[in-house]
Order: structure tokens, then C-alpha cells, then sequence
């Protein structure tokens, strides 16, 4: 290790041995392979959390460069932002022979290539699948000299995801075909409107850091935010790649249909059927080779896969190879390592008979994971992970939302949080602050299907815990979290069955104000629409009122400095309810 990089880990040794947790780190760095199992095993060995902190950084200190960059990577996966803070300034540059022997490809240069571009980190146990990754890699190449689609395609929760955000993880691959960088757009099965809010965040991750046009409103519509990424990958990123993962419906396609090079991944195979440009395939067995799979379980127990014990095997079969049923296995036996016949019963059991018409692969082995997950944790942490059920599809939540929703500490929080992802219960997103917590499709099914009768009753208590948190005044930050409400309320009010709730909410011009100021218009203008029959249950002279108000006022409503709601709401006729509530606020204002 360069003396800088020493010098700098030696000083933050202190503080690093206050606060790290050797075991979740060890992980990352054993996968990178700076740190070998044998070392893994002599830390743990210590006694206290301290001294395994300790006795890690002695074996650092006497590593290579890469060490000292894996430690910092660990970190900053582990959400120890600010301790990875220490080591930054002091990171070592590798060279180029240096950028390509580092394990996987995986250099700090692509790391922040990826990390900007929003690709998914992998997951903290990770098998190769050199074949299928040679075979992804082999497409994007062809995607060098020309536009195109590259489609991923094979059955939920056979590592679609993973392996396309593991495709793009080459330098080689980086540096001659997409030098301008990968940008990676979760999906999934959305609505226009929701559609057009990814598209919203997508040219607003692409416009970061021009001065000169910072101030650029959001597109309004999908095409407006189609002719915009159009005219951005033109100028700005001609030879970038698109990464859309999880795309349901071939009209999705075409809204990215502008001569770009996109990766997609699907469960339908012929999505690109419509779009222009050239196309190629890559299909995803349904589960991974036993040799895999069991590669899978040993890493979860630190051992070798010809020491696994004799159930294994079997336990790799009843899970149809499925790499994320395995993983949820692998974590229960990571805590519990004599229950391998245990959990062999278990899975063998069938207790679960679901038929999805849907897909011909069934769910069982993942049903009976899910459940035996969940009944290792304590009673009170069951309750926590079954308000999850409320969450949507593809929509990923930082942990200050789920404070609200449990009514706890942002701190314990994250430690819960934490819990479920080492149970490969949850997934969590490192690559902004903070960080996003999300459920895969197959468990988000599992969970509404298990609380089928309770769904209303959970999306009550979110609403419930949200109007008792911002009693006061709304939402205001607009970060993460005040975004969530603004573009979710709604939905729950609905989900709930509060109707009245609804109508109170949407038939407001301050809400309409709020959200608009947070949002922009055309959000808002989707969710009359969505909610339409519900709300002309009470009134539907009103809902069109609020409409027409809305898209008179969109243009208007997206510029900055954010225009004076009231003032435009009085130029409606004086018949309409956006009318009669502007009059009366503007009234409220001057008895003030
Ligand atoms: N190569 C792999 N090594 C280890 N675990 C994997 C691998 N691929 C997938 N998994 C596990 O399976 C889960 C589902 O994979 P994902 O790529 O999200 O599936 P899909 O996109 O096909 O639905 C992941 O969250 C991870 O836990
Ligand atoms: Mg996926």
C-alpha cells in the first residue's frame, strides 16, 4: 500500500475501530478478493465487535492499494458514508496495467462511471456466470459503431438484473463502446404518468452539471421527455447506454425509441418488435446450474462447496436453481448452520399452492423462503416487514419514509432495515444519499398475496402515520422523502378506501399548489385521471374544474420562481371551485 493510503488508514484507525462492523465488510472484500477466507476466519474469531475492527486493519495495513480502495468501496456499500469520507481524499490511483488487473474490473474509475450512472451494486453474496456474461458482453459490443437494443430476457427472479448491471461492470467494455457513460432506468410495469416521472429524472440526472442551461423546467409529457433525451444523448452522450430494466410493455420501448444504445431486461421476449434499429437477444435460464447455486449457499456459510453437507444438494433442487430463493435460504443457514434438514423439510413441504396463470414456473420454493425468512425474525419485526406489503412495484424508498410509516427513530430504522437485508429480505440502493430500500417483484407478490385481507387496512395506517407526522405543515424538503408523499398519498388514500380523504386532499388548491411547486403539473394532472372514478363519486363538476385549471396553468406552473397559485386560480370562471377557494384564501389573507 503507498504510504499516503497507509498514512491515511493509520490515522483514521481510531475512529474506523469505534464504529465498523468487520463482518458486514469482510464480505465485500472477500468477494473482491483482497481478503482471503482463511484471514475472514481469524477475524471473526475475536471476541468483541472492536477487536474484529482491529484485528481487520492490522491485516489491511499490511495489503496493496487494492486493499485499501476495497475497504473504501466496503464502506461506502455498508452505509458508512462518512467513515468512507475519512478515506477519500487519500484513495490511491491505480494505473492503467492497475485499472485491469483490479478484481472483476472493477476499478474506481468504473466504479464511478456506474455509481453516477445509477447501475445497481452487486449483491453482497455474488456467484459469475461467466457464460451468460461473455454472451450479454458479446451484444453491447455489437452495440459499438451503432445505435440498437440489447434484450435480457428470462423469468422474474432469474438474475436478469443483476447480471445486465454485471455486463456493464468492464472497463475494456466501458472504454471502447459507451465512453460517455451507462444510465440505468428501473421500469418496470408503470403508468404513463409514472413513466413520464422516471423519463423526469432521467433527463434530470443527464442535465446535472450544465451551467448554462441549469435552469431547464421538466418536461411535461412523454414526448416532450422523449424529443428532450432525444436531443441530450445527441449532444451530450452520443455513445452512452441505456439500461432499462424490467420493462412490461413494448409502448415503454418506444418512448426510448430515439437511436440510443439501450440494454433492457424482460420477461417478454419480443418487446423490441416494434421499435427501429438493430436488435439482439440474450436469453436467462430460469435457474442457475447446480454448481452455482451451491457456490452460493457455501458463501453464505463461509465454507467450501465440496464441504457443503449432503442436504445441499437437495435444498438447490427444490429451489429450481432460482438465485433468489437460494440466497434467502443461504442467510437462514448463515445464522442457523445446523438446520440444513430443517429447511430441506421445509422447502418439500408445499404448504403454499398458488397458480399464476401468468407464468408456467411456479413460485412454491420461493413462497416457502419468504415464509421461513420471516419466522426467524422477532415477532415485532414480522409486524414491521409486513407494512411493506403497501409498497408499489419497482418504486424504491429511503428509510426516513418507513420511520413515518412505523413511527420510529430514523436510527432504529436503519438497524431493521439492515436486519432484512441480511436476510435477503430487502434490497438497498447505495448509489445516492440516502440510501433506497427496495423489495423484489416476487416478494412484493408474496407479501400481498400473504395479506391479501389486510392490504386496505396497512395503506390506512401509512396515512394515518402521515397526517400525524406533518400535523403541522406538509412536506417541504423536497428531497427523497417529501417526494414519496407527493406522488404516493394519493395512491394510499386510495388503496385505503379513503374516499373522503381523497376528495378533501384533491379537490384543495393548496395541495394543488404543494405538489405542483414539488412535482411539477403534469403529475398532478395524471392523478385526476387515475382517481377520476372515485372522485366524481363526489363530484365530478369539481374534478373537471380542478383538470381544466390544471392544464391551462401547466406551463405556467413549471416555471421559477414558482408563479402565485391564487392569483392564477382567480382568473378561472368564478362558477369553479378553484375559483371560490382562491377568493377565500385570498380573503383569509387580508383580514391577516
Ligand atoms: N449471480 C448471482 N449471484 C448471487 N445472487 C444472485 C445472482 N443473481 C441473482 N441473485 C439473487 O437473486 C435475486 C434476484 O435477481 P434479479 O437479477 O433481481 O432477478 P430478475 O431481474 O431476473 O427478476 C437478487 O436480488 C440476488 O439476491
Ligand atoms: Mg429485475
Amino acid at each position: 500500500m503507498e504510504e499516503r493510503a497507509r498514512s491515511c488508514l493509520l490515522r483514521s484507525k481510531a475512529t474506523l475501530e469505534q464504529d465498523i462492523k468487520a463482518s458486514y465488510l469482510m464480505d465485500h472484500m472477500v468477494s473482491d478478493g483482497v481478503l482471503t477466507n482463511d484471514e475472514e476466519a481469524m477475524v471473526l474469531n475475536k471476541v468483541t465487535r472492536r477487536e474484529q475492527a482491529a484485528a481487520l486493519l492490522e491485516v489491511l495495513l499490511r495489503k496493496d492499494n487494492r486493499a485499501y480502495i476495497s475497504l473504501y468501496n466496503a464502506l461506502i456499500r455498508e452505509s458508512y458514508g462518512d467513515l468512507a469520507n475519512l478515506l477519500h481524499s487519500d484513495l490511491p490511483l491505480l494505473s492503467p496495467e492497475g485499472e485491469r488487473s483490479f478484481a472483476d474490473g472493477v476499478s474506481p474509475s468504473v466504479q464511478a462511471i456506474l455509481s453516477d450512472g445509477g447501475v445497481p451494486q452487486r449483491p453482497v453474496v455474488f456467484v459469475s456466470r461467466p457464460a451468460l456474461l461473455n454472451l450479454i458482453r458479446q451484444k453491447l459490443y455489437q452495440l459499438q459503431k451503432t445505435s440498437g437494443w440489447v434484450t435480457v430476457f428470462g423469468m422474474a427472479g432469474s438474475g436478469k438484473s443483476v447480471m445486465a448491471a454485471e455486463a456493464v461492470r468492464d472497463h475494456a467494455l466501458i472504454k471502447d463502446c459507451f465512453p460517455d457513460g451507462i444510465h440505468w432506468l428501473s421500469v418496470g410495469q408503470c403508468e404513463r404518468s409514472d413513466l413520464l416521472v422516471r423519463m423526469q429524472s432521467l433527463c434530470f440526472r443527464l442535465e446535472q452539471g450544465q451551467s448554462s442551461e441549469a435552469s431547464h423546467r421538466p418536461p411535461c409529457s412523454v414526448e416532450e421527455a422523449k424529443e428532450r433525451l432525444r436531443f441530450l444523448i445527441l449532444r451530450r452522450f452520443p455513445r452512452s447506454l441505456l439500461i432499462l430494466d424490467d420493462v412490461w410493455d413494448s409502448s415503454v420501448l418506444r418512448s426510448f425509441d430515439i437511436q440510443c444504445r439501450v440494454l433492457l431486461t424482460t420477461r417478454n421476449r419480443g418487446l423490441t418488435d416494434s421499435v427501429s434499429g438493430t436488435r439482439f437477444e440474450v436469453p436467462v435460464e430460469n435457474g442457475l446450474d447446480e454448481d452455482k447455486a451451491l457456490e452460493i449457499l457455501s458463501l453464505y456459510v463461509n465454507g467450501k462447496p465440496q464441504k457443503l453437507p449432503e442436504q445441499a444438494r437437495s435444498i438447490v433442487s427444490e429451489c429450481k436453481g432460482s438465485p433468489l430463493v437460494v440466497s434467502l435460504i443461504g442467510a437462514l443457514l448463515r445464522e442457523f448452520p445446523d438446520r440444513w434438514s430443517y429447511y430441506l423439510r421445509l422447502l418439500q413441504r408445499k404448504q403454499f399452492k398458488r397458480i399464476r396463470k401468468s407464468s408456467s414456473y411456479d413460485y412454491e420454493a420461493l413462497d416457502q423462503a419468504m415464509d421461513a425468512s420471516l419466522q426467524v425474525l422477532e415477532p415485532e419485526h414480522q409486524n414491521l416487514y409486513r407494512d411493506l406489503s403497501i409498497m408499489q412495484k419497482d418504486i424504491k424508498v429511503p428509510a426516513k419514509v418507513l420511520s413515518v410509516l412505523w413511527g420510529l427513530e430514523l436510527e432504529e430504522v436503519e438497524d431493521v432495515l439492515q436486519e432484512f437485508v441480511n436476510k435477503s429480505l430487502l434490497f438497498r440502493d447505495c448509489n445516492q444519499r440516502p440510501y433506497l430500500y427496495y423489495l423484489h417483484d416476487l416478494q412484493l407478490d408474496f407479501l400481498t398475496e400473504q395479506n391479501r385481507d389486510q392490504i386496505a387496512e396497512l395503506h390506512k395506517k401509512m396515512v394515518r402515520q402521515y397526517q400525524k407526522f406533518y400535523n403541522e405543515s406538509p412536506p417541504s424538503s423536497g428531497d427523497k422523502e417529501c417526494l414519496y408523499w407527493y406522488h404516493f398519498l394519493p395512491y394510499h388514500m386510495a388503496k385505503a378506501g379513503l374516499s373522503k380523504e381523497l376528495y378533501s386532499l384533491m379537490f384543495s388548491l393548496d395541495w394543488v399548489k404543494e405538489k405542483a411547486q414539488v412535482m411539477g403539473s403534469a403529475h398532478l394532472i395524471n392523478d385526476y385521471v387515475e382517481y377520476g372514478e372515485i372522485l366524481d363519486k363526489e363530484n365530478s363538476e369539481v374534478r373537471l374544474q380542478f383538470q381544466e385549471f390544471l392544464s391551462l396553468n401547466g406551463h405556467q406552473l413549471e416555471q421559477r420562481p414558482f408563479p402565485d397559485v391564487v392569483q392564477l386560480a382567480l382568473s378561472q370562471p368564478a362558477c369553479s371551485e378553484v375559483y371560490r377557494q382562491a377568493a377565500l384564501s385570498g380573503l383569509g389573507e387580508q383580514k391577516q
